[in-house]
Protein backbone atom coordinates (compact mmCIF):
# COMPACT_ATOMS: atom_id res chain seq x y z
CA UNK A 1 0.00 0.00 0.00
CA UNK A 2 2.85 2.25 0.94
CA UNK A 3 4.36 1.71 -2.38
CA UNK A 4 1.38 2.65 -4.47
CA UNK A 5 0.61 5.57 -2.06
CA UNK A 6 4.20 6.69 -2.36
CA UNK A 7 4.07 6.19 -5.97
CA UNK A 8 0.85 8.17 -6.15
CA UNK A 9 2.43 10.86 -3.97
CA UNK A 10 5.45 10.90 -6.14
CA UNK A 11 3.42 10.94 -9.20
CA UNK A 12 1.22 13.71 -7.80
CA UNK A 13 4.29 15.73 -6.86
CA UNK A 14 5.90 15.06 -10.14
CA UNK A 15 2.62 15.89 -11.78
CA UNK A 16 2.51 19.22 -9.94
CA UNK A 17 6.14 19.78 -10.77
CA UNK A 18 5.38 18.89 -14.29
CA UNK A 19 2.43 21.27 -14.31
CA UNK A 20 4.57 24.04 -12.79
CA UNK A 21 7.28 23.34 -15.29
CA UNK A 22 4.69 23.27 -17.97
CA UNK A 23 3.25 26.56 -16.80
CA UNK A 24 6.72 28.10 -16.60
CA UNK A 25 7.81 26.73 -19.89
CA UNK A 26 4.53 27.60 -21.50
CA UNK A 27 4.69 31.33 -20.62
CA UNK A 28 8.39 32.13 -21.23
CA UNK A 29 8.72 30.66 -24.69
CA UNK A 30 5.63 32.61 -25.66
CA UNK A 31 7.27 35.82 -24.51
CA UNK A 32 10.55 34.77 -26.02
CA UNK A 33 8.73 33.91 -29.20
CA UNK A 34 7.04 37.30 -29.27
CA UNK A 35 10.33 39.06 -28.58
CA UNK A 36 12.17 37.16 -31.26
CA UNK A 37 9.33 37.68 -33.72
CA UNK A 38 9.33 41.36 -32.88
CA UNK A 39 13.07 41.62 -33.35
CA UNK A 40 12.84 39.86 -36.68
CA UNK A 41 10.10 42.29 -37.71
CA UNK A 42 12.20 45.18 -36.42
CA UNK A 43 15.30 43.91 -38.21
CA UNK A 44 13.38 43.42 -41.44
CA UNK A 45 11.97 46.92 -40.98
CA UNK A 46 15.40 48.44 -40.44
CA UNK A 47 16.88 46.55 -43.37
CA UNK A 48 13.96 47.55 -45.61
CA UNK A 49 14.24 51.15 -44.48
CA UNK A 50 18.02 51.17 -44.99
CA UNK A 51 17.60 49.47 -48.35
CA UNK A 52 15.21 52.19 -49.42
CA UNK A 53 17.32 54.98 -47.93
CA UNK A 54 20.46 53.54 -49.54
CA UNK A 55 18.89 53.24 -52.97
CA UNK A 56 19.60 56.29 -55.09
CA UNK A 57 16.83 57.78 -57.24
CA UNK A 58 17.26 57.17 -61.00
CA UNK A 59 19.60 59.53 -62.84
CA UNK A 60 18.34 62.66 -64.52
CA UNK A 61 20.02 61.99 -67.85
CA UNK A 62 21.11 64.94 -70.00
CA UNK A 63 19.30 65.34 -73.26
CA UNK A 64 16.26 63.23 -72.24
CA UNK A 65 12.81 64.94 -72.32
CA UNK A 66 12.85 65.86 -68.61
CA UNK A 67 16.61 65.95 -68.23
CA UNK A 68 19.01 68.90 -68.34
CA UNK A 69 19.83 70.26 -71.80
CA UNK A 70 22.94 69.36 -73.77
CA UNK A 71 24.93 72.56 -74.26
CA UNK A 72 28.33 71.24 -75.43
CA UNK A 73 29.40 68.87 -78.18
CA UNK A 74 29.49 65.18 -77.26
CA UNK A 75 31.00 62.01 -78.67
CA UNK A 76 29.20 58.70 -78.55
CA UNK A 77 31.17 55.81 -77.05
CA UNK A 78 30.92 52.25 -78.35
CA UNK A 79 28.66 51.26 -75.43
CA UNK A 80 26.22 54.05 -76.34
CA UNK A 81 27.18 56.54 -73.61
CA UNK A 82 27.98 60.13 -74.50
CA UNK A 83 30.96 62.12 -73.29
CA UNK A 84 30.73 65.91 -73.35
CA UNK A 85 33.79 68.05 -74.02
CA UNK A 86 35.17 71.55 -74.62
CA UNK A 87 38.22 72.48 -76.65
CA UNK A 88 40.57 75.40 -76.10
CA UNK A 89 43.93 76.49 -77.45
CA UNK A 90 44.95 76.10 -81.08
CA UNK A 91 43.00 73.86 -83.46
CA UNK A 92 43.96 70.22 -83.31
CA UNK A 93 45.08 70.31 -86.95
CA UNK A 94 47.67 72.97 -86.15
CA UNK A 95 48.60 71.72 -82.70
CA UNK A 96 52.09 70.57 -81.81
CA UNK A 97 50.86 69.24 -78.48
CA UNK A 98 47.46 67.71 -77.76
CA UNK A 99 46.57 67.62 -74.09
CA UNK A 100 43.56 65.96 -72.42
CA UNK A 101 42.53 67.27 -69.02
CA UNK A 102 40.90 65.03 -66.38
CA UNK A 103 38.92 66.99 -63.80
CA UNK A 104 38.67 66.23 -60.09
CA UNK A 105 35.92 65.19 -57.70
CA UNK A 106 32.77 67.33 -57.77
CA UNK A 107 34.07 69.20 -60.83
CA UNK A 108 33.40 69.21 -64.56
CA UNK A 109 35.01 69.98 -67.91
CA UNK A 110 34.88 73.73 -67.22
CA UNK A 111 37.32 73.24 -64.33
CA UNK A 112 40.16 72.85 -66.82
CA UNK A 113 43.30 74.71 -65.64
CA UNK A 114 43.34 78.39 -66.62
CA UNK A 115 46.27 78.13 -69.06
CA UNK A 116 46.88 81.52 -70.71
CA UNK A 117 46.09 82.05 -74.39
CA UNK A 118 49.68 83.25 -74.93
CA UNK A 119 51.14 79.95 -73.76
CA UNK A 120 48.61 77.92 -75.73
CA UNK A 121 49.47 79.91 -78.87
CA UNK A 122 53.21 80.09 -78.32
CA UNK A 123 53.58 76.35 -77.79
CA UNK A 124 50.82 75.27 -80.15
CA UNK A 125 48.75 73.49 -77.51
CA UNK A 126 45.32 72.02 -78.11
CA UNK A 127 43.54 71.44 -74.80
CA UNK A 128 40.59 69.05 -74.55
CA UNK A 129 38.57 68.83 -71.35
CA UNK A 130 35.68 66.43 -70.85
CA UNK A 131 33.03 65.63 -68.27
CA UNK A 132 33.89 62.34 -66.63
CA UNK A 133 31.08 59.76 -66.78
CA UNK A 134 28.11 60.88 -64.66
CA UNK A 135 29.33 64.47 -64.30
CA UNK A 136 27.98 67.49 -66.19
CA UNK A 137 26.65 66.40 -69.55
CA UNK A 138 28.29 62.98 -69.82
CA UNK A 139 26.10 59.91 -69.34
CA UNK A 140 26.57 57.95 -66.12
CA UNK A 141 28.44 54.66 -66.40
CA UNK A 142 26.81 51.85 -64.38
CA UNK A 143 30.10 49.96 -64.76
CA UNK A 144 32.33 52.83 -63.64
CA UNK A 145 35.72 51.50 -62.55
CA UNK A 146 39.36 52.44 -62.23
CA UNK A 147 39.88 50.88 -65.65
CA UNK A 148 36.77 52.25 -67.38
CA UNK A 149 37.98 55.80 -66.80
CA UNK A 150 41.21 55.07 -68.71
CA UNK A 151 39.18 53.40 -71.46
CA UNK A 152 36.95 56.46 -71.74
CA UNK A 153 40.04 58.66 -72.18
CA UNK A 154 41.39 56.43 -74.93
CA UNK A 155 38.08 56.25 -76.77
CA UNK A 156 37.60 59.99 -76.47
CA UNK A 157 41.05 60.56 -78.01
CA UNK A 158 40.22 58.20 -80.87
CA UNK A 159 36.77 59.63 -81.56
CA UNK A 160 38.35 63.09 -81.54
CA UNK A 161 41.08 61.84 -83.91
CA UNK A 162 43.95 63.03 -81.72
CA UNK A 163 46.37 60.56 -83.28
CA UNK A 164 48.40 57.78 -81.72
CA UNK A 165 49.69 59.77 -78.74
CA UNK A 166 48.53 62.61 -76.53
CA UNK A 167 49.41 64.29 -73.24
CA UNK A 168 47.39 63.89 -70.10
CA UNK A 169 46.91 66.24 -67.19
CA UNK A 170 44.76 65.35 -64.18
CA UNK A 171 43.83 67.35 -61.12
CA UNK A 172 43.03 65.97 -57.65
CA UNK A 173 40.95 62.81 -58.06
CA UNK A 174 41.49 63.26 -61.81
CA UNK A 175 45.20 62.96 -60.99
CA UNK A 176 44.56 59.61 -59.35
CA UNK A 177 42.98 58.41 -62.60
CA UNK A 178 46.11 59.44 -64.51
CA UNK A 179 47.64 56.39 -62.76
CA UNK A 180 44.86 54.31 -64.40
CA UNK A 181 45.89 55.64 -67.80
CA UNK A 182 49.58 54.96 -67.05
CA UNK A 183 48.55 51.41 -66.19
CA UNK A 184 46.10 50.62 -68.99
CA UNK A 185 46.97 52.89 -71.93
CA UNK A 186 50.67 53.86 -71.48
CA UNK A 187 51.34 53.30 -75.20
CA UNK A 188 48.92 56.14 -76.01
CA UNK A 189 50.62 58.72 -73.83
CA UNK A 190 53.22 61.27 -74.86
CA UNK A 191 53.52 62.55 -71.30
CA UNK A 192 51.47 62.86 -68.14
CA UNK A 193 51.04 65.30 -65.30
CA UNK A 194 49.39 64.60 -61.93
CA UNK A 195 48.49 67.74 -60.04
CA UNK A 196 47.49 67.64 -56.34
CA UNK A 197 46.62 64.00 -57.05
CA UNK A 198 44.41 62.02 -54.72
CA UNK A 199 45.90 58.84 -53.31
CA UNK A 200 44.13 55.72 -52.15
CA UNK A 201 45.03 54.87 -48.53
CA UNK A 202 44.75 51.16 -49.34
CA UNK A 203 47.45 51.04 -52.03
CA UNK A 204 49.56 48.25 -50.55
CA UNK A 205 52.94 49.94 -51.11
CA UNK A 206 52.20 52.71 -48.62
CA UNK A 207 53.69 51.96 -45.19
CA UNK A 208 50.77 51.56 -42.79
CA UNK A 209 51.89 54.38 -40.52
CA UNK A 210 52.23 56.78 -43.46
CA UNK A 211 48.80 56.17 -44.95
CA UNK A 212 47.07 56.15 -41.56
CA UNK A 213 48.75 59.45 -40.57
CA UNK A 214 47.70 61.04 -43.86
CA UNK A 215 44.22 59.63 -43.45
CA UNK A 216 43.91 60.96 -39.92
CA UNK A 217 45.05 64.41 -41.03
CA UNK A 218 41.72 64.67 -42.88
CA UNK A 219 38.57 66.05 -41.34
CA UNK A 220 36.76 63.43 -39.23
CA UNK A 221 33.68 63.67 -41.45
CA UNK A 222 35.81 62.93 -44.53
CA UNK A 223 37.45 59.97 -42.83
CA UNK A 224 33.99 58.54 -42.21
CA UNK A 225 32.75 59.14 -45.76
CA UNK A 226 35.87 57.46 -47.16
CA UNK A 227 35.57 54.58 -44.69
CA UNK A 228 31.98 53.96 -45.79
CA UNK A 229 32.93 54.17 -49.49
CA UNK A 230 35.70 51.61 -48.94
CA UNK A 231 34.11 49.14 -46.52
CA UNK A 232 30.39 49.51 -47.26
CA UNK A 233 30.17 51.04 -50.75
CA UNK A 234 26.47 50.17 -51.05
CA UNK A 235 25.76 52.56 -48.17
CA UNK A 236 27.57 55.48 -49.81
CA UNK A 237 24.42 57.13 -51.12
CA UNK A 238 22.69 56.84 -47.75
CA UNK A 239 25.71 58.04 -45.78
CA UNK A 240 26.12 61.19 -47.84
CA UNK A 241 22.42 62.06 -47.88
CA UNK A 242 21.35 61.21 -44.30
CA UNK A 243 20.97 64.02 -41.82
CA UNK A 244 22.47 62.65 -38.57
CA UNK A 245 26.16 62.59 -39.47
CA UNK A 246 28.03 65.02 -41.62
CA UNK A 247 28.80 63.80 -45.16
CA UNK A 248 32.03 64.31 -47.09
CA UNK A 249 32.95 67.97 -46.63
CA UNK A 250 33.17 68.67 -50.37
CA UNK A 251 29.69 67.24 -50.88
CA UNK A 252 28.40 69.53 -48.13
CA UNK A 253 30.15 72.43 -49.91
CA UNK A 254 32.21 73.05 -46.79
CA UNK A 255 35.34 75.19 -47.14
CA UNK A 256 37.10 73.47 -44.23
CA UNK A 257 39.57 71.75 -46.51
CA UNK A 258 40.90 75.03 -47.88
CA UNK A 259 44.33 76.06 -46.63
CA UNK A 260 45.19 79.75 -46.09
CA UNK A 261 46.79 79.82 -49.54
CA UNK A 262 43.66 78.32 -51.06
CA UNK A 263 41.54 80.97 -49.36
CA UNK A 264 43.58 83.67 -51.11
CA UNK A 265 42.55 82.04 -54.38
CA UNK A 266 38.88 81.88 -53.43
CA UNK A 267 37.78 84.72 -55.74
CA UNK A 268 39.16 82.75 -58.69
CA UNK A 269 37.76 79.45 -57.46
CA UNK A 270 34.35 81.04 -56.95
CA UNK A 271 34.19 81.87 -60.66
CA UNK A 272 32.97 78.26 -60.85
CA UNK A 273 29.56 79.48 -59.70
CA UNK A 274 28.62 80.09 -63.35
CA UNK A 275 28.64 76.41 -64.17
CA UNK A 276 28.62 74.73 -60.77
CA UNK A 277 24.99 73.64 -61.10
CA UNK A 278 25.98 71.47 -64.08
CA UNK A 279 28.39 69.34 -62.08
CA UNK A 280 25.82 67.22 -60.18
CA UNK A 281 22.78 67.86 -62.34
CA UNK A 282 22.29 64.18 -63.24
CA UNK A 283 22.25 63.11 -59.61
CA UNK A 284 24.78 63.04 -56.78
CA UNK A 285 24.98 59.28 -56.82
CA UNK A 286 25.92 59.17 -60.52
CA UNK A 287 28.47 61.96 -60.27
CA UNK A 288 29.89 62.10 -56.75
CA UNK A 289 29.15 58.85 -54.96
CA UNK A 290 30.23 56.49 -57.72
CA UNK A 291 33.41 58.52 -58.09
CA UNK A 292 34.06 58.21 -54.36
CA UNK A 293 33.46 54.45 -54.40
CA UNK A 294 35.83 53.90 -57.32
CA UNK A 295 38.53 56.19 -55.96
CA UNK A 296 38.58 54.47 -52.56
CA UNK A 297 37.81 50.87 -53.49
CA UNK A 298 40.59 48.28 -53.42
CA UNK A 299 42.34 49.02 -56.68
CA UNK A 300 43.28 46.11 -58.92
CA UNK A 301 46.81 47.51 -59.17
CA UNK A 302 49.16 49.62 -57.11
CA UNK A 303 50.55 52.70 -58.89
CA UNK A 304 53.83 52.22 -57.05
CA UNK A 305 54.30 48.93 -58.93
CA UNK A 306 54.12 50.65 -62.32
CA UNK A 307 57.15 50.54 -64.61
CA UNK A 308 58.51 53.63 -66.31
CA UNK A 309 56.16 54.17 -69.28
CA UNK A 310 58.88 56.14 -71.08
CA UNK A 311 62.09 54.11 -70.73
CA UNK A 312 63.43 55.72 -73.90
CA UNK A 313 62.87 59.21 -72.37
CA UNK A 314 60.42 60.10 -75.16
CA UNK A 315 58.01 61.50 -72.62
CA UNK A 316 57.90 62.25 -68.93
CA UNK A 317 55.61 61.98 -65.94
CA UNK A 318 55.29 64.93 -63.57
CA UNK A 319 53.75 65.06 -60.14
CA UNK A 320 52.92 68.40 -58.56
CA UNK A 321 51.80 68.84 -54.98
CA UNK A 322 51.45 71.82 -52.65
CA UNK A 323 53.09 71.34 -49.26
CA UNK A 324 50.09 72.97 -47.53
CA UNK A 325 47.44 70.89 -49.27
CA UNK A 326 44.75 70.14 -46.69
CA UNK A 327 42.51 68.16 -49.00
CA UNK A 328 45.15 65.59 -49.96
CA UNK A 329 48.18 65.34 -47.67
CA UNK A 330 51.46 65.91 -49.52
CA UNK A 331 53.17 63.07 -47.61
CA UNK A 332 51.67 60.42 -49.90
CA UNK A 333 52.86 62.15 -53.08
CA UNK A 334 56.32 62.54 -51.52
CA UNK A 335 56.44 58.85 -50.82
CA UNK A 336 55.28 57.93 -54.34
CA UNK A 337 57.96 60.15 -55.86
CA UNK A 338 60.61 58.33 -53.80
CA UNK A 339 59.30 54.95 -54.88
CA UNK A 340 59.09 55.92 -58.56
CA UNK A 341 62.32 57.67 -59.59
CA UNK A 342 60.99 58.18 -63.12
CA UNK A 343 58.35 60.57 -61.79
CA UNK A 344 59.53 64.19 -61.81
CA UNK A 345 58.35 65.58 -58.52
CA UNK A 346 57.58 69.27 -58.02
CA UNK A 347 56.61 70.27 -54.51
CA UNK A 348 55.12 73.74 -54.36
CA UNK A 349 56.19 75.49 -51.14
CA UNK A 350 53.16 77.01 -49.40
CA UNK A 351 50.92 75.66 -52.16
CA UNK A 352 47.43 74.51 -51.19
CA UNK A 353 45.21 72.07 -53.05
CA UNK A 354 44.16 74.71 -55.58
CA UNK A 355 47.62 76.15 -56.31
CA UNK A 356 47.18 75.75 -60.13
CA UNK A 357 44.84 78.75 -59.88
CA UNK A 358 47.62 80.99 -58.57
CA UNK A 359 48.99 83.44 -61.13
CA UNK A 360 51.06 81.72 -63.80
CA UNK A 361 51.00 78.27 -62.16
CA UNK A 362 48.88 76.59 -64.82
CA UNK A 363 51.23 77.91 -67.50
CA UNK A 364 54.21 76.53 -65.61
CA UNK A 365 52.55 73.14 -65.26
CA UNK A 366 51.57 72.77 -68.91
CA UNK A 367 55.00 73.98 -70.10
CA UNK A 368 56.76 71.38 -67.94
CA UNK A 369 54.40 68.74 -69.23
CA UNK A 370 54.98 69.36 -72.94
CA UNK A 371 58.68 70.31 -72.72
CA UNK A 372 59.29 67.37 -70.43
CA UNK A 373 62.56 68.56 -68.95
CA UNK A 374 61.68 71.19 -66.39
C1 LIG B 1 56.82 54.80 -40.42
O1 LIG B 1 57.65 53.78 -39.88
C2 LIG B 1 58.96 53.71 -40.44
C3 LIG B 1 59.73 52.57 -39.82
O2 LIG B 1 58.89 51.56 -39.41
C4 LIG B 1 59.71 55.02 -40.19
O3 LIG B 1 60.97 54.98 -40.80
C5 LIG B 1 58.89 56.18 -40.77
O4 LIG B 1 59.51 57.40 -40.45
C6 LIG B 1 57.48 56.16 -40.24
N1 LIG B 1 56.71 57.19 -40.97
C7 LIG B 1 55.84 58.00 -40.41
C8 LIG B 1 55.16 58.97 -41.30
O5 LIG B 1 55.61 57.96 -39.21
C1 LIG C 1 49.94 65.91 -43.32
O1 LIG C 1 50.00 64.85 -42.41
C2 LIG C 1 50.93 65.01 -41.39
C3 LIG C 1 50.93 63.76 -40.57
O2 LIG C 1 51.37 62.70 -41.33
C4 LIG C 1 50.60 66.23 -40.57
O3 LIG C 1 51.60 66.44 -39.58
C5 LIG C 1 50.53 67.45 -41.48
O4 LIG C 1 50.11 68.56 -40.75
C6 LIG C 1 49.57 67.20 -42.61
N1 LIG C 1 49.63 68.32 -43.53
C7 LIG C 1 48.59 69.12 -43.77
C8 LIG C 1 48.83 70.28 -44.66
O5 LIG C 1 47.49 68.91 -43.29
Amino acid sequence: MAAPGASRKISAASARAHTRKKQKSSSFPVIRGIVSKLSVVLLVGVVAWLYNAARPPPPNICGTPNGPPVTSPRIKLNDGRHLSYIETGVSKEKARYKVIFIHGFDCCKHDVFPVSQEILDEFGIYLLSFDRAGYGESDPNPKLSVKSIAEDVEELADKMALGSKFYLMGFSMGGAYVWSCLKYIPHRLAGAGLVSPGSNYWWPSFPKNLSSDAYRSRLAQDQWAIRVAHYAPSLTYWWNTQKWFRPLSVIAASTNILSDKDRELLPKILARKQYQAQVRQQGEFYSLHRDLIVAYCSWEFDPMDLKNPFPDSKGSVHLWHGSQDQAVNVSLSRYISQKLPWVQYHEVPDGGHFFPHADGMSDTIVKALVLGDQ
